[in-house]
Order: C-alpha cells, then structure tokens, then sequence
C-alpha cells in the first residue's frame, strides 16, 4: 500500500467567512438564537451592574444619613447574584439546545449536498475525504458554535460595556485602562497569528494518520494477503507520534501565552491603584468609585482570557468551516434535472445522435491556497485533462428490442449504459427516448422506467427486502417475493436464518457476487421498468448458478428495450442488435450473422468467447 503522506495541502483558513457560515445558519433557527443572546446580555447587563451597586455602598458608606439603607443595598446584591444564577441556569441548555440543532441542520444541509451532486462529481471526489468533512469537520463546528453564540457576545458587549462604565466613572482612569488594553489585545493578536501555522500543521498530520486508518479498513484483506501488518501498524504509529508531537506543541504554545498577556493587563490594576488613589486623596472621586473601577479591570482581565479562547478556537476550527463550505458550495449542473411531476408513459426506443462524451478529472474538493485571494479559489483557466470515453456514437434501438453491448475492456460499454440512465450528459450529441431529449424527460418518469444491474451492486445495511424494495419502497411483501422469485433470489434467501428480513452486513451476513447480482436483478424487476440496462459481470460463476442467473435476465429483459453488456457467446448471438465498440467508438453494429463476416473485432471477440465456453450453446430466449 502506497504510503500517501500528507495528504493534503493545509488549508487555507479565514475566520470571517468561517463566522460568516456559521451566523448564516444561527439565522434559520431566529427564535432560538434571539432567546439564546437575549439571556446572555440579561446576564451581562447584571454582571455590569454588580460593580455598581457595590461602588454605591462604599460611597454610601462615607455618608452617614444613607448608612441605615446598606441592609436593602446588600439586599438588591444578593437579589442580583441569585437572578445571575437562575438566568445562568435556563441559558445553558436553552444554548446547547440551540447549538446542537444549528450542528443538525449544517450536517443535514451537507448530507442534502452531497446527495444532490453529480456522478461526474462523486467520481472525482475520494471517499474517505468526503467522509472526513462530513463527519469530523462538521463535528468541530460545534467549537465555533458555542464562540458565535456564547463567547463572542459575550466578549463583544462585556468589554464595551465595561470600558464605557470606566470611562463614564472616571475619563482618566478610563484611559489609562485602554492604554493597557491596546498592547495586550496586540500581543494576543500576534501570538495568534504565530498559532495559525500550528493548528494547520496539526489538521495536516491528523489527516495522514486518518488516510492510514481508512486505508487500512478499506483495503484489510490486501494488507493481510500481503503480511503488511506490522509494516502498517509501525506506519500508523509514526503518523500518530507526529499528530501529538504537533497537537502538544500548538497546546503548549497558546497556553504559554495567555497568561503572559493577562500579566501585562494585570498592571493595570496596580496602576488604577496608584492613579486612582491619589484622585480620591484629592477629591475628585468617590473610594465607591474607585472599588468600582477595580473590580471592572479585574473583569476585564478574565475576558482576555476568553478574547485568547475565542482565537484559539476560531484557528482550530475555521479550516474546518472552509472544508464544510466548500461542500455546501452549490454549483448549479449544467441542464437540472426537471421534476415536473407529470408522468409519462415510456415506450422505450433509444436513438443515440452523434454522442460524444468525456469524463472529467478536475478534482471534485479543491485543497485551497491560501496565498490567493478567495475569488480565486476556483480558477476558471485551468482547463481539466478529460478521458474521451464515447465518440460520436449514432445507432438507433426500437422499442423492446434487445441490445447487446460488445467490446474490449475500457471500450465504453459501461459508459454508454450510464448514459442512457442520465447519470452523465453528453459533451455533444443528443439522446433521444420516444423521440425525445433525455434532458427533456422528467427525471422521476426517467427513473422509474429504467431498471439497472450495474457490474458490482451494492447492498445497504438493511434487510434482504428492504434492499430489493429500494426502488418501490412501499411494495407489499407478496410483491418482494414474487420478484425475488423471478430474480431466481428466493431460493437462497429462504436458506437463510431470518430469510427476508436478514439484515445485510450484521452478524456477518454477506452475500457472494452471483447472489448479490440476483438481488439487483430482484430489485430492476420490482419497478417493473420499461427499459433495462444489465452490466453483466458474472463470466465466472458455477453452471448451476449461471443457469440461474440466466433465466433471471431472461424474466428481467422480457418484453423491455434491453442494453445488455453481455460476455456469453449465446447471449451475444441471439441478441437483436450488437453494437461493437473499441477505445469509445462504435466499430460496427447489426445481427450476429453480418457482423460475423464484416466485423474483424467481432470475429475476434467472438471467436474468444466460443473458446471461453465451447459448449455454450442455451440462447438466453
Ligand atoms: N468514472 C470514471 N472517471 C474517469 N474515467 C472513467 C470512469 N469510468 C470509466 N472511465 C474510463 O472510460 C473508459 C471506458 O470505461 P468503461 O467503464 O465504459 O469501459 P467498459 O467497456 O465498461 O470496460 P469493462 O469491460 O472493463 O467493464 C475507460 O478508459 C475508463 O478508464
Ligand atoms: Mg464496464
């Protein structure tokens, strides 16, 4: 196994538009929002006026006519601590309420993406990054939830609020606070900027050591065939040593700083101290005064704290926000899909047009550069390099009619399958169904009219019937079995402990490839499709199954315009039309008798499959 570290470029990462996502997001969600920032000024607002009262009772103090009401000041006091409390109390779940169901609609909008991209898309995007966004990053948004929501109010209004008290209580304290405030929301701003580098080493070296362990589930059969074992866990351990070194040192760094700027603010204090004393020797204002604006410095001081958190988190998190993003990024597809709502009736006759058709290789989740500028994060200039996959491909199918698709591997067969199902759109050309544009069908009409087996079927973690009812999920159960039957599936499903309701993937339960291909011809059967494409890749199966299998196609094709990727000779032969394909273009195409004496590659082809399988003689009708 290759080793694939690092990964990634380290991404770019920008705050604002981090916030920016986040904000977006808290803003479908008003009601909660409102009431999750409302509480949080209503307990700023008597965090601010606790120094009040208590600068009031000192000052109060000093005047002997007032000394008799300190019982109902330290009355209101203790009243204020306790609706501080209470308001405390109700504002932490409400937020975590808010918080949690902002995180559920970012990843239910990221799964809605995801869902809605292209094939041409998810083929250039790899798995295990797509998983990573959509999982962790979206995870780590929660960090940058609780800062928009809870520290970032809270820091914003907390420090105006607090150094406009200051000011108003006494100008020149006021600025002598903001002369030690200056330099140490610098000092925290430059140390932020020196952690930047950090924290996206650290996502670096956390994707590699991610890649191993991906790697290593997906490909655990090539690592055991080989003996990669120790070779792989050594490589894990290494990618894992790395990842912590980084993690402690981005850690370390920051929590080295902070209190080295809270130090610098603590001055501050001594200071007023100093300055302010000699006003109230002088005069000028009251010893409540002067607590007064201790107390506010002293507050002030724990918010630089939170100012150095806040930095902390916004670094940490905000290439994750980037990463999340780009995957909401919606680019609008080229000609969308219509859902019109208007079911039509499908004959099922195919004219391909002077089809052309490349696949793209312009990566689907572009690593960003963070020396550009965001506007060009996707450079418009860059042309792709493309594979030419179909070329100018014309034939015509009647409907009902059974198609044979021959050709090398790599030729096109798949792809011209994938065609017909809409999965991709010609780079020029044009299909038609019943004389019109695919693009011009509804794409619900579309899909319930063509019934795939591709080469490999995928089977979800559900049960046997769910899985075939895929495309008819409110088929009765007496439907499921009757296609199971004509699928020739029910006979194996029955052996099994739970039958139809067996789920797949639990306690083991999987199913061989000659199976597995049963249930995907179940499941074509089930939406009774006017058209059906079959990718046959089951050449190496025992007799008995592959007379099982050919009698399933058989009940599939019945009836149906059929595009059959087909390798067995009598197949081929009994096919009403073949179409011969090499390297993309369509070489030849007619009955099996003429292409026999004209075709040079069919005679090839033909002649291997007649070696393959000498004694195969049983058409498919
Ligand atoms: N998703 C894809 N992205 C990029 N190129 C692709 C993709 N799928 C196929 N190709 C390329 O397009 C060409 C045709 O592939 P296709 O899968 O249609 O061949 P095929 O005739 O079905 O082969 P096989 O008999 O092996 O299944 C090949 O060169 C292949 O490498
Ligand atoms: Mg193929």
């Amino acid at each position: 196994m290759p080793d694939t570290h690092p990964p990634t470029t380290p991404p770019a990462i920008r705050p604002v538009a981090a916030v920016r996502l986040i904000v977006g997001f808290l803003g479908k969600r008003p009601g909660w929002t409102a009431l999750s920032i409302g509480l949080l000024l209503l307990n700023i607002g008597i965090e601010l006026s606790l120094p009040q009262f208590l600068g009031s009772t000192i000052t109060a103090l000093g005047t002997p006519s007032t000394q008799q009401s300190l019982g109902t000041m330290v009355g209101v006091f203790v009243g204020l601590v306790v609706l501080r409390a209470v308001v405390g109390l109700v504002l932490g779940p409400i937020r975590n309420r808010t918080a949690q169901t902002t995180l559920g609609d970012i990843r239910a909008a990221v799964y809605d993406s995801l869902q809605r991209r292209s094939f041409a898309w998810h083929d250039n995007a790899r798995t295990g990054e797509l998983i990573s966004r959509a999982g962790t990053d979206v995870g780590r948004l929660q960090d940058l939830l609780f800062v928009c929501l809870l520290f970032g109010v809270d820091v914003a209004v907390g420090l105006i609020g607090t150094l406009s008290l200051i000011f108003v209580t006494s100008t020149r304290l006021g600025l002598m606070t903001l002369v030690a405030l200056v330099p140490t929301v610098a000092t925290m701003a430059w140390f932020a900027a020196q952690l930047q580098p950090r924290w996206r080493r650290v996502h670096e070296r956390h994707g590699a050591m991610s890649t191993v362990i991906q790697e290593n589930i997906a490909g655990v059969r090539v690592v055991k065939a080989f003996a990669r074992e120790s070779a792989e866990i050594t490589k894990f351990r290494a990618r894992r040593a790395e990842f912590l070194k980084e993690l402690a040192e981005a850690v370390n760094y920051w929590a080295a700083r902070v209190p080295f700027a809270q130090f610098l603010f603590g001055l501050a204090v001594p200071l007023t101290l100093w300055m302010g004393g000699s006003e109230v020797l002088d005069g000028s204002i009251s010893l409540g005064d002067l607590a007064k604006v201790l107390v506010y410095q002293m507050a002030l001081g724990g918010r630089i704290g939170v100012i150095g958190q806040i930095t902390n988190i916004l670094q940490n998190s905000s290439s994750a926000a980037q990463r999340v993003s780009e995957l909401l990024d919606d680019p609008a597809p080229q000609h969308p899909h219509r859902s019109t709502g208007r079911i039509s009736t499908v004959e099922g006759s195919i004219v391909f047009d002077a089809v052309d058709f490349r696949y793209s290789s312009e990566p689907s989740l572009r690593v960003l550069d963070e020396s550009k500028p965001p506007t060009e994060k996707r450079p418009a200039t860059a042309t792709p390099s493309r594979t030419q996959a179909l070329e100018s491909a014309s034939f015509s199918v009647a409907a009902g009619a059974r198609v044979a698709v021959v050709g090398p591997t790599g030729s096109g067969k798949s792809t011209l399958l994938a065609l017909i199902a809409r999965f991709y759109e010609p780079a020029q050309g044009r299909i038609l169904l019943d004389g019109t544009d695919l693009r011009d069908w509804d794409r619900d009409t579309l899909r319930r009219n063509i019934g795939m087996v591709f080469q490999e079927t995928f089977l979800f973690s559900a049960t046997l019937a769910e899985n075939i009812a895929l495309g008819r999920p409110t088929a009765s159960r007496d439907e499921i079995e009757a296609a199971a039957r004509a699928a020739r599936a029910d006979g194996f499903i029955r052996e099994l402990a739970d039958g139809y309701d067996t789920v797949i993937g639990e306690r083991g339960i999987s199913l061989s490839g000659g199976q597995r291909q049963r249930i995907a011809i179940a499941r074509a059967l089930l939406i009774q499709p006017r058209i059906v494409l079959l990718d046959d890749a089951t050449s190496a199966v025992d007799p008995t199954t592959e007379q099982e299998i050919r009698e399933a196609m058989r009940e599939l094709c019945n009836g149906r315009t059929t595009f059959l990727v087909a390798h067995r000779a009598a197949t081929i032969r009994s096919a009403d039309q073949i179409l011969v394909l090499q390297e993309g273009r369509l070489v030849a195409q007619g009955q099996h008798e003429s292409l026999l004496s004209d075709c040079p590659l069919y005679q090839e082809l033909f002649a291997n499959r007649e070696a393959d399988n000498p004694a195969d003689d049983n058409p498919v009708h």
